[in-house]
């Protein structure tokens, strides 16, 4: 009995896992512009821009999938993994035409994209050099969480890409 409970609870576990690492690598599959980023929006829609914040790419992700990426989106932080299960809940990104994924509209924009956004004291506007540069000076090659404005400063640094999440803490933006 008690290994049945818990075969069923590894199951479940494997499952939830498998789903997580579908979804970050269907996220990591989008195509992209190296000079730009991308943004999970909270119309469970996740958007890669250029940085005239054209959509070159998306994926729409339904709730399971949502829920499933949020520690690895939330970077661990607990109060934002709260916010996004509260933002995300009751969303399916399938229900989202291509119409308003290729052409969101400005509250479904990452801060940085939207009319009188300004990059004056924005962390994540360092530029990719610098902040390849930092990474380096640190000896590390652990990319994940570090705080990004392109895609290509993540490449440089071994990671996918750099994703912005939701606008909570608005203007960061971190590799994954
Ligand atoms: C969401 O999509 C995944 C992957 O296709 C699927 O396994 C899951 O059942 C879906 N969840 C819902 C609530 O539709």
């Amino acid at each position: 009995m008690r290994t049945g409970i818990l075969a069923l609870t590894m199951a479940t576990l494997s499952i939830a896992t498998s789903l997580k690492e579908e979804t970050l690598s269907h996220i990591r599959q989008l195509q992209l512009d190296p000079e730009g980023f991308v943004h999970a929006a909270d119309d469970g829609v996740v958007r890669s821009f250029r940085p005239d914040a054209q959509v070159v790419d998306y994926i729409k992700l339904n709730e399971t999938q949502l829920m499933s990426v949020i520690p690895d989106l939330a970077f661990h932080d607990a109060d934002f993994q709260a916010h996004l299960v509260e933002v995300w809940t009751d969303v399916d990104g399938n229900d989202v035409d291509d119409e308003q994924a290729l052409h969101p509209s400005e509250e479904l924009l990452p801060p940085r994209l939207r009319a009188g956004y300004s990059a004056v004291d924005d962390p994540a506007a360092a530029s990719p050099s610098v902040a390849a540069r930092a990474a380096l000076e640190k000896k590390t090659l652990f990319c994940a969480g570090r705080l990004c404005s392109t895609s290509y400063a993540c490449q440089y640094m071994r990671c996918s890409l750099c994703i912005a999440v939701d606008m909570y803490i608005p203007t960061v933006m971190r590799c994954i």
